[in-house]
């Protein structure tokens, strides 16, 4: 069996990006901060599923974790990043753009050098985090979002090219949704809401292909183009 990890399986994206693997016979190591919703899932199918708890922002004891997990799984060959917080901030609450930073920025960076450092001295593995087509621009709603979003696809563009200048097998996939139906998907005027099932075998299939970027669904690329080109003085008034 392969073997991956998920970090942030216990509910939207991850959780089902997980079911989505153990059915193509995939070891899977579940983690995230509620304990209860990763026993669950073990309940459901104790061979496939190997459940630890790890809150991202605390870095030292997530590689801890990382490092145990893999020895229970007996190697790693993919890593999902699906962990991420983002909440409107209408008012600059400080706490909430710190939340958004601690996760999406340090947390997201640990775990994504942990598994890179660890993929570059097997001379292999896949990496794949899920950013959002909210880090093309930024954000009056919530800075820190789409900011920290920004750094994640800038990030994972930095390790793609030091995999490609490695002469390395290591393969780093950015996944970029538009809404998808989760509690993250909040706010007024949201659109092309995909179903988690909907958005999560898109993903899985660009993993299965080994995609670069890849956005979710299909049609948010157009959105992204869009993004691309519309000039800062249209954009303000957005
Ligand atoms: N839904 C959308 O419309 C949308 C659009 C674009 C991008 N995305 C991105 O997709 C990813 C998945 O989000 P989702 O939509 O599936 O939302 P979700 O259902 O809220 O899932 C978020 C996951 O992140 C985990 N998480 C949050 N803080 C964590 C921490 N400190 N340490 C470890 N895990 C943590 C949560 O687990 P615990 O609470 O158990 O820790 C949960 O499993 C996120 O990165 C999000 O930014 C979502």
């Amino acid at each position: 069996m392969k073997k991956a990890i998920i970090i942030g399986a216990t509910s939207g994206i991850g959780k089902e990006l997980a079911k989505l693997l153990v059915e193509n016979n995939y070891k899977v190591g579940v983690t995230g901060r509620r304990f209860e919703i990763l026993k669950e899932l073990k309940n459901e199918n104790p061979s496939t599923y190997f459940p630890k708890t790890i809150d991202v922002t605390d870095t030292k004891i997530s590689v801890e974790k990382l490092e145990e997990l893999t020895t229970e799984l007996g190697g790693l060959e993919l890593l999902i990043i699906s962990s991420g917080t983002g909440d409107l901030n209408v008012k600059l609450d400080f706490e909430i753009e710190k939340r958004a930073i601690e996760t999406n920025v340090t947390g997201f960076t640990c775990v994504a050098d942990w598994a890179f450092n660890y993929f570059e001295k097997q001379n292999s593995g896949h990496l794949v985090s899920i950013s959002s087509v909210g880090g093309l621009r930024g954000s009056r709603g919530g800075p820190a979002y789409s900011a920290s979003k920004a750094y994640q696809i800038n990030y994972l563009e930095g390790l793609r090219q030091k995999a490609f200048k490695m002469n390395s097998q290591i393969t780093v996939t950015d996944i970029r949704p538009g809404f998808v139906d989760t509690a993250m998907a909040k706010g007024e005027g949201l659109f092309w809401v995909s179903s988690v099932e909907k958005a999560s075998k898109q993903i899985f299939n660009a993993i299965k292909k080994k995609k670069k970027i890849v956005y979710v669904t299909k049609r948010w690329k157009l959105i992204a183009i869009i993004l691309k080109y519309i000039p800062r003085q249209i954009y303000d008034l957005i």
